[in-house]
């Protein structure tokens, strides 16, 4: 197993120590434009896999050709995003980034999976997919299992029991319209809307969906990096491990909640295929209500960046 990550800034940077550390792969490289930083920061992690005690080597590089063959891709390179700075304005700038990064990768590893990482992530998901040509089985953002670990854990928080008993689900668009799905949402099987009272859950469902935003306040010069790159090895492990997990992805909807053509978070079976299913969930009128907010928006950003790329 190989794995590649673009971009060794802090979410590259820490997705390809966790990759490392958790054994995921027998070689990962890390790919950046700016020259030492890569290979700085892969000797580094390189020297510390004695004391963690894994044999998982590790490269730095600012060369394509040292990426070849690689079983999966992860797009992490852009600018990350500004305090006041929506998710939006970082389109522009990245979608270019993130088109020549996967035209490089794909080149040489013909045969990878995409995980994308970068924001805006359902446009940059739509972006890598058109780069390749590749289908939606191949080319997933990392955006849902995110949202849904910060979903999950504040309703962790708020209820003082474990994390790992809290499970969720956040679909839609990677950003202020995502869709909590409070009625799907279970503390050890226990429906959540039983446990927290109507105005806490919508509160917590909230900065959810702030999550990134709260993050970028706190930090003033750069945006959250551990969470982000702790859910893009679930994925990977997910991936590597043949797992067959239900997660949250974005990916390219082809007719499923009554949509087509435009990238959004759903749950999907991740698998050692990449994405093997899609999960269709019987909404009420009101989350349906939401998620056609969420498409809507989503789909308005992926038209400016079609037109803005020529795509
Ligand atoms: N090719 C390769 N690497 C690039 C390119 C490029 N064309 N352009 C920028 N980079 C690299 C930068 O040199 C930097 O090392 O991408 C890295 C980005 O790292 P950070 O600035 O630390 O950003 P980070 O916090 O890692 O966020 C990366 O993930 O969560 C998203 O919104 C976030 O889009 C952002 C991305």
């Amino acid at each position: 197993m190989k794995i590649t990550v673009i971009g060794a800034g802090f979410v590259g940077a820490t997705a390809a120590q966790l990759i490392a550390n958790k054994e995921l792969a027998n070689e990962v490289v890390l790919v950046d434009i700016v020259e030492g930083i890569p290979q700085g920061k892969g000797l580094d992690m390189y020297e510390s896999m004695h004391v963690l005690e894994s044999d998982t080597k590790i490269i730095g590089t600012n060369n394509y050709e040292d990426t070849a063959n690689s079983d999966i891709v992860i797009q992490t390179a852009g600018i990350p995003r500004k305090p006041g700075m929506t998710r939006d304005d970082l389109m522009k700038t990245n979608s270019s980034i993130v088109k020549s990064c996967i035209d490089s990768a794909f080149k040489y590893s013909p045969n990878a999976k995409f995980i994308i990482v970068s924001n805006p992530l359902d446009v940059m998901t739509y972006v890598a997919q058109n780069t390749t040509g590749l289908g939606r089985d191949r080319v997933f953002g990392m955006a849902g299992v995110l949202d849904t670990a910060r979903y999950c854990s504040f309703i962790s928080e708020e209820l003082g029991v474990s994390m790992q008993d809290i499970r969720g689900l956040i679909l839609g668009g990677h950003g202020d319209t995502m869709v909590p799905l409070t009625r799907f949402t279970t503390v050890s099987g226990i429906p959540v809307e039983d446990l927290i009272a109507k105005d806490k859950l919508d509160a917590i469902c909230k900065r959810a969906a702030n999550g990134g935003g709260e993050i970028v306040n706190l930090l003033k010069t750069g945006s959250a990096f551990y969470a982000p790159a702790s859910s893009a090895v679930q994925m990977v492990e997910a991936i590597v491990r043949d797992q067959k997990r239900i997660l949250p992805c974005s990916i390219m909807l082809e007719g499923e909640y009554g949509y087509k053509g435009v990238v959004v978070g759903v749950p999907v079976v991740l698998g050692k295929n990449g994405m093997e299913k899609v999960i269709e969930l019987k909404l009420n009128a009101e989350e349906k209500k939401a998620l056609d907010t969420s498409v809507q928006h989503v789909k308005e950003t992926i038209d400016s960046a079609k037109s803005l790329l020529n795509i």
